[in-house]
């Protein structure tokens, strides 16, 4: 067994909470030969019910549960920590798009980027699923001026994988065929689910779909399939925003596998002509810890038009914040 590692998660009682904090106590994201120390942060009142999943956490008896911490103190709840998964704040409900959710939820990330810059470790890695997710990330690293922008990210793993399970279905063939997949842009229905370089079993996605099923039928699902969720269910998708927040976390600490690339919300860098200034989703592979993006894509017009929409979007959800970054 590896020395333990102290990962920090917002909203442990909430619905996303009770899906993933059982996940990475059980090593699904970090390894079976890593303990972790759990810090859970909540808001106060939800500090019984925190209490509760802490009972349940150790019962589980799990061999990689090495502590937890639980608290509705940032400055605790942020200490030391390697890894922060920042899920705490208010879900969209029917008719909403999650950039309604930015007033509500802005508030929190400021405060939280301020913390984590004061209390965590210097290489922290961060990923904000809280919506809207990618303005939210940039809020908070905005409020962490010592810490490496690069350690802040946004959830778009869940349209990766979205993505990977609609392509797979339509085309006859398991997830784990489908390679090469991006997500760009924002968490939002402006994002963009790019088949140009993706293939099956080798061959290229577009050989095997027509462009009406690809522009009709993939992009919009893979789009609003959140909305499609809370329709359904009554309520916005949980265990599959675990799932993905913990393949997000895994790939970004153990590694992308070889000959493939994943979907991560990150810091634009001028890459593919998206300016600097918002966290955009790209193509990235990882290694040893540290994330790149795939360069040298071709960029049809077909997909130009729709990166620079979905930048666009992220550039007004920005100006719309601007007044809660760190000055
Ligand atoms: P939920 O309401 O069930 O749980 C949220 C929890 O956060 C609650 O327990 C609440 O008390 C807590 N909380 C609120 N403010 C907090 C704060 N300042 N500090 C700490 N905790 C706080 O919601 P949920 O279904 O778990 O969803 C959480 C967030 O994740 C929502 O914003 C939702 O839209 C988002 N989400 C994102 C993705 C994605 O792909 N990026 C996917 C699904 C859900
Ligand atoms: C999702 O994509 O399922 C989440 O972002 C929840 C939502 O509001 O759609």
């Amino acid at each position: 067994m590896k020395a333990p590692v102290r990962v920090a998660i917002t909203g442990a009682a909430g619905q996303i909470g009770y899906a993933l904090l059982f996940r990475i106590a059980a090593g699904d994201m970090l390894g079976k030969d890593q303990p972790v120390i759990l810090h859970l942060l909540e808001i106060t009142p939800a500090l019984p019910a925190l209490q509760g999943v802490v009972m349940e956490l150790n019962d589980c008896a799990f061999p990689t549960l090495a502590g937890i911490v639980a608290t509705d103190d940032l400055n605790v709840a942020f200490k030391d920590v390697d890894y922060a998964l920042l899920v705490g704040a208010r879900p969209r409900g029917p008719g909403m798009e999650r950039k309604d959710l930015l007033e509500a939820n802005g508030a929190i990330f400021g405060p939280q980027g301020k913390a984590l810059n004061d209390h965590a470790k210097r290489d922290v890695k961060v990923l904000v699923v809280g919506n809207p997710a990618n303005t939210n990330a940039l809020i908070a690293q905005q409020n962490a001026p010592d810490l490496d922008p690069k350690c802040f990210t946004a959830m778009v793993r869940l349209d990766h994988n979205r993505a990977l399970s609609q392509l797979a279905e339509k085309t006859g063939k398991h997830n784990t065929d489908v390679k090469h997949m991006t997500i760009w842009g924002n968490h939002s229905s402006t994002q963009f689910p790019d088949l140009s370089h993706t293939t099956v079993d080798g061959k290229p996605a577009l050989e095997l779909v027509d462009q009406a099923w690809y522009e009709g039928d993939f992009i919009p699902t893979v789009q609003q399939r959140g909305a499609a969720i809370i329709k359904a269910r009554g309520a916005s998708s949980a265990a599959s925003a675990a799932s993905a927040a913990i393949d997000h976390m895994r790939n970004w600490a153990l590694g992308t596998a070889e000959g493939d690339w994943v979907s991560m919300g990150i810091p634009s860098d001028g890459s593919y002509g998206i300016e600097p200034g918002v966290i955009y989703g790209y193509p990235v592979t990882v290694k040893n810890g540290k994330y790149e993006i795939v360069q040298g894509l071709s960029i049809s017009d077909f997909a130009r038009a729709r990166m620079d929409a979905t930048a666009k979007e992220l550039r007004e959800e920005r100006a719309g914040v601007e007044h809660l970054f760190a000055k």
